[in-house]
């Protein structure tokens, strides 16, 4: 991260207590555009509730969420996502019944609509279709094309709704387990084509994930979350020699060697 950048998101003192729970406190973080932070902690250390707050889905209890150098805290997922950020994945965003290439034409029209011109009707739908074509490639699912999207492999679903969120132009992505219920195959797969649209330097990532190998494969830095806190936020390199981390989450399984070997 160029320190020198004004963060795109920042996040002050943030909090989400349910009744006495507190699910998340006091978490700060300052994400540089263009950067992929990873958030990673065992279940119920608050990951969830953090990104629900920062999509909108959830309220604060405490703190501040700034986004573009606006507070978006407590505003509703529709205008937060009209601010830039989208989430993915939510597969029942597609339509089973329509081809690949139309839920995406879908996507982009829907972003577009705003700026209907009855006059322009027929060089808009040429636009909505090299747009949609351009994404469709840009996600290497264009062999798909023409197929419903029902029939299509779990893992090119998870591709498609990644193209139909881009096609929202998000400046901020925030991945929920990109890779969750893939085969190692596709899970190299959507590995590389994260990777990919990060290094294209056009967004942000926010990634959840279990699997340490993608973890420590996409992120320029993460954050590890326990118990609702922020136990530490470095580079990967940083995160993988913390005795805490190694204690509180990595400890002495599979998955810190795992996370060993992908360097
Ligand atoms: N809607 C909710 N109501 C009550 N408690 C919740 C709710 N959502 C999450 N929690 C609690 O908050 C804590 C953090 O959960 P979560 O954010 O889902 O963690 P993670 O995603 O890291 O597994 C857990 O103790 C969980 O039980
Ligand atoms: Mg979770």
């Amino acid at each position: 991260m160029n320190t020198t950048d004004t963060p795109i998101l920042s996040i002050r003192g943030l909090a989400k207590r349910f009744g006495g729970v507190a699910a998340v406190s006091g978490i700060d973080l300052d994400v540089a555009a263009r950067e992929t932070v990873a958030i990673i902690g065992p279940n119920g250390a608050g990951k969830t509730t953090l990104y629900n707050m920062i999509s909108g889905r959830m309220t604060p209890s405490e703190g501040e969420l700034v986004f573009e150098g606006r507070s978006i805290t407590g505003l509703a997922p529709h205008r937060i996502s009209r601010a830039g950020i989208s989430r993915s994945f939510q597969i029942n965003n597609i339509f089973p019944e329509m081809s690949v290439r139309e839920n995406v034409e879908v996507a982009v029209s829907a972003r577009r609509g705003t700026a209907r011109r009855w006059w322009n009707i027929a060089s808009r739908a040429r636009g909505v279709q090299d747009e949609a074509a351009a994404l469709v490639e840009r996600l290497s699912i264009a062999h798909l094309a023409e197929r419903r999207a029902a029939t299509i492999s779990y893992g090119d679903k998870r591709l498609l709704e990644l193209a139909m969120v881009l096609a929202t132009r998000p400046r901020l992505v925030l991945l929920d387990e990109p890779t969750a219920g893939m085969t190692p195959d596709e899970t190299q797969r959507v590995t590389a084509l994260i990777r990919r649209l990060a290094d294209s330097g056009e967004f942000t990532f926010l990634i959840t994930e279990h699997d340490m190998a993608v973890v420590f494969g996409l992120a320029d830095r993460i954050l590890v979350m326990h118990r609702g806190e922020r136990l530490v936020l470095g580079t990967p390199e940083e995160v993988r020699v913390h005795p805490e981390v190694r204690r509180a989450y990595l400890g002495d399984t599979d998955e810190a060697d795992e996370a060993d070997e992908t360097t």
